[in-house]
């Protein structure tokens, strides 16, 4: 049977079935279906790490940082007025983010039905998205989906306001942070994988990264915050591995 965070579960086990749906009922959970939110800056390794655990667990894993990116991407090709709130929450109205598998099997953002993956990590979007991710109207209709997809949990997000914001309940929070020259190494990777046909000097990218710190940090609505309950990671000099491994041994003390 699967282990239940609770504290006399060892008493409850032999009920099985009977036992789940009383727990259900009264909103316990059992600890296998939980719920990870890693929040953290930009480029320190979150979808990495989320995308490691989302396959060693067999979770889902939301990416939200790609669903402001196309947000932002259809903003642009639609020279959407970020002043204007009509506009605004017209747009929104039209937009349509999946999560599915793309040609090659890998999973990809879908914009509208388009894969838009590639598209949605250039300098072009990510010069504009903090802009973007600062409107509160945006920022409630990406919560709503949001808490939509996770709602039956076996999920990891990653993103800014995960624990605080989107998932405060969440059984595992995790606040990831790398030295500011790590992450920029990390961001440049990033856009080589991606098929950056732009030659991006080292300052314009820093200074993307720092603006982003900046606005993300200090926006009115939703900024991003450790929550009191998050377990603080620093991967500065940690390898993937041993970062994933930390992690599950997080998740086995949760789930006994
Ligand atoms: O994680 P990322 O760099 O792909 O995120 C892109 C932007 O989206 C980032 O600058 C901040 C914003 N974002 C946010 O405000 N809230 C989230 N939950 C995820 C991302």
């Amino acid at each position: 049977m699967t282990p239940l965070s609770y504290p006399c579960r060892k008493d409850f086990t032999p009920l099985g079935g009977v036992f789940f749906r009383y727990l259900r009922a009264n909103n316990y959970t059992a600890v296998s279906d939980i719920i990870i939110a890693i929040d953290g800056y930009s480029a320190c390794g979150k979808s990495t790490l989320a995308r490691d655990l989302a396959s060693h667990l067999g979770y889902t894993y939301i990416d939200t940082g790609a669903m402001y990116r196309a947000v932002t991407l259809y903003f642009l090709d639609h020279q959407v007025d970020l002043s204007d709130a009509q506009a605004v929450m017209k747009a929104l109205d039209s937009i349509r983010i999946r999560f599915q598998p793309a040609s090659d099997g890998a999973m990809a953002t879908f914009l509208n039905g388009q894969n838009v993956e590639d598209e949605i990590r250039s300098m072009r979007v990510s010069g504009t998205v903090s802009e973007v991710a600062a409107l509160s109207a945006v920022r409630r209709a990406m919560v709503r989906e949001q808490q939509e997809m996770g709602m039956q949990k076996r999920v990891v997000l990653d993103g800014r306001d995960i624990g605080t914001v989107v998932f405060p309940q969440a059984e595992l929070k995790i606040f990831l942070t790398a030295d500011f020259e790590e992450r920029l190494r990390r961001r440049f990777e990033e856009l080589r994988r991606g098929g950056s046909q732009q030659a991006l000097s080292s300052e314009e990218v820093a200074n993307n990264l720092r603006k982003r710190d900046h606005i993300d940090s200090t926006r009115a609505d939703s900024p991003l915050r450790q929550a009191q309950d998050a377990k603080r990671l620093d991967n500065t000099t940690l390898d993937r591995e041993s970062q994933l491994e930390l992690v599950l041994k997080w998740v086995r003390e949760l789930t006994g």
